[in-house]
């Protein structure tokens, strides 16, 4: 009785909320899903930070600086509204220090040069918009509303990488090669953003019929390639795909073969960067420790008082 009403909900478009029923197993897809959302969040200021003190002015230290910020802030956000499925910040974090869980493989890659700060806030968070502009109709309430706020945020990201390689484009001859090297670095690994192809997705299935994914891997990827060449050709950089071909007839970019072996070599967690992300996390968090300890230590006392 319980799995018919609570499809009929999804097929009607009607939201589930925390205190709804669910089916255990829509329960763990999305706690899965919505943790290693938050993972990728928290572990992909690591990339970028790293770029901080390096900003070339002033204008770009402040805006670089208030991107990451903000991205620790769509983590905390993922992290709550993870947990309104009964499941503890301590767990989850744990979940990815064992590697039990995991975060998104684009950030697995070195950033070499400033013009990475613009191939990623391009590329990356221009990915990231497509693929959570789609999950603002996702079925889960607390995760839907969120994508409200984090999108948001996310234009700007975009905006201010792409400001970066425009700039850079139309600079000298060696800030335009610099950012053609960005592009050709984070081209694909930042396609392979949207998983594996849908015949080899085997979340898929789950996610499409409870309504978590609106759409599927392969149609997100596809929809942000034919976004993107147009980008790419107005600052005048060379997409790394021989084979980008616009197809008439199916109204999309044909593009290359992506190399699967190299994705799930980094998924697996043998990637150029994945065992210093996790140290860094790892020492950063028990370096934070006390700071845990001091505010529950506060709380207690609040409670008392109050
Ligand atoms: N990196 C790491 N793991 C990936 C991956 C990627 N790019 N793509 C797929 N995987 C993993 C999946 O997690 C799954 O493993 P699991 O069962 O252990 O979790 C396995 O590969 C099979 O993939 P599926 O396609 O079957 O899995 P999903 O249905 O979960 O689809 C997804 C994968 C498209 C990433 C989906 O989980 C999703 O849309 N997640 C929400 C969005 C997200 O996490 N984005 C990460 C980037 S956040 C970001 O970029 C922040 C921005 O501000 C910079």
């Amino acid at each position: 009785m319980n799995e018919e009403y609570f499809q009929e909900k999804i097929d009607n478009e009607k939201k589930i909320e925390p205190k709804d029923w669910m089916p255990d197993d829509y329960r763990k897809h999305l706690i899965r899903q919505m943790s290693q959302h938050a993972h990728s969040e928290v572990i992909g200021m690591q990339p970028e930070g790293n770029w901080i003190t390096r900003a070339p002015s002033l204008r770009a230290k402040m805006i670089l600086l208030a991107k990451v910020q903000d991205e620790a802030g769509h983590g905390l956000y993922l992290y709550s509204a993870t947990e309104t499925l009964g499941i503890s910040r301590e767990e989850l974090v744990q979940q990815l220090h064992s590697e039990k869980a995991k975060y998104s493989s684009i950030f697995n890659y070195p950033t070499l040069s400033w013009a990475d700060m613009g191939a990623i806030g391009w590329l990356v968070d221009g990915a990231a918009i497509v693929n959570q502009v789609s999950l603002q109709r996702t079925s889960y309430g607390p995760y839907a509303r969120a994508m409200i706020k984090i999108c948001k945020e996310e234009s700007f990201h975009q905006r201010q990488g792409y400001e970066i390689m425009a700039e850079m484009a139309k600079g000298t001859k060696e800030q335009k090669e610099m950012a053609q090297d960005a592009l050709n670095r984070f081209w694909w690994p930042s396609i392979m953003m949207f998983g594996p192809q849908d015949s080899d997705s085997p979340r898929s299935g789950n996610a499409m019929k409870w309504k978590i994914k609106r759409q599927t891997n392969d149609e997100l990827r596809q929809n942000f390639i034919d976004k993107t060449v147009a980008q790419a050709e107005v600052i005048g950089l060379t997409i790394p795909d021989p084979d980008l071909k616009w197809n008439e007839e199916r109204g999309h970019y044909d593009f290359g073969e992506m190399d699967w072996d190299e994705f799930w070599n980094v998924v697996n967690g043998n990637g150029p960067c994945n065992k210093q992300r996790l140290a860094h996390h790892k020492k950063a968090h028990d370096e934070g420790e006390w700071v845990r300890k001091a505010a529950k230590e506060y709380a207690k006392k609040q409670e008392l008082v109050n």
